[in-house]
């Protein structure tokens, strides 16, 4: 399908065109090693590709794009490359405070962005205001996120309003659930590439990818361009999907 095609599609509410795509974009340091550059390389390169993937999801019409940046896990690993990854994404951030204005892409953050260092924090602050009245394309950024960590952040607050008489537990629904997470107001994403090659989910959005199409493949995330988001696209297309129900494919 060519960009203007895809991209009428998408408009003309194109039901086998997801909404929502969910990214876990891994391999990054692997992309470093192969080529005996140091694993910062590969997050820098990680972050640029980031930047394109975004723009190609906007133009194809698709309405949100949620990557996982950095997880609660991550802290785990060395202090050096930790401290490289949160000075990348404040490099990334304070470059992108006016092209994501201009280019009319909405930035949004989830996850626990408070234990985060305060220049990442401002600039988190700085870009969600700016980009916040931007209607249309959305890019969600998953950064300090947990899968448990927003379950736990979201039965915390669930328990407050109980307590406070604004909720409760009798009338909680999914509905209302899901509106205590961090990602409260988004759609549960249709389509979830993971690249890399890994299975799993390593905590990226239990609950929302209760029934998402799961799309891995062993391309490391700096190398996945618009071919490979296509291909994502183009086996989205083929599933189907029965929500536990029956088959409507003939
Ligand atoms: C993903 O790439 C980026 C982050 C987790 C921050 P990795 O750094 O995990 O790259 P690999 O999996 O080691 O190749
Ligand atoms: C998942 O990748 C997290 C991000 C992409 C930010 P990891 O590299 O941290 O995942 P594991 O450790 O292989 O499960
Ligand atoms: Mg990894």
């Amino acid at each position: 399908m060519t960009l203007l095609s895809q991209n009428q599609a998408g408009r003309a509410g194109d039901s086998c065109l997801p909404r929502h795509v969910a990214v876990i974009m891994d391999g990054n340091g692997r992309w470093a090693q192969r080529r005996g550059l140091p694993r910062t390389a590969g997050h820098r390169a990680g972050a640029e590709n980031f930047r394109a993937v975004a723009t190609a999801c906007k133009e194809l019409g698709i309405e949100h794009l949620t990557v996982y940046a950095f997880s609660t896990e991550n802290w785990k690993r060395p202090k050096a490359e930790v401290d490289a990854i949160l000075a990348l994404l404040e490099q990334y951030l304070r470059e992108s405070v006016e092209t994501m204005a201009r280019d009319r892409i909405r930035l949004r953050f989830l996850g626990d962005t408070a234990v985060l260092p305060p220049r990442l924090r401002a600039l988190i602050a700085e870009t969600d205001g700016l980009t916040r009245r931007i209607e249309g394309f959305q890019a969600n950024v998953c950064l300090n996120y947990g899968g448990r960590a927003e379950l736990l952040h979201a039965a915390q607050a669930f328990t407050r309003d109980c307590m406070e008489g604004k909720a409760s537990p009798d009338n909680l629904t999914e509905a209302a659930f899901s509106g205590y997470l961090w990602s409260a107001g988004l759609p549960d994403p249709e389509l979830l590439i993971r690249t890399g090659g890994e299975l799993r989910l390593s905590n990226f959005l239990l609950w929302q990818c209760a029934y998402s199409e799961f799309y891995v493949t062993d391309t490391l995330w700096p190398d996945f361009g618009r071919d490979e988001l296509d291909r994502a696209l183009d086996w989205y297309r083929t599933r189907d999907r029965r929500f536990g129900g029956l088959s409507t494919k003939k």
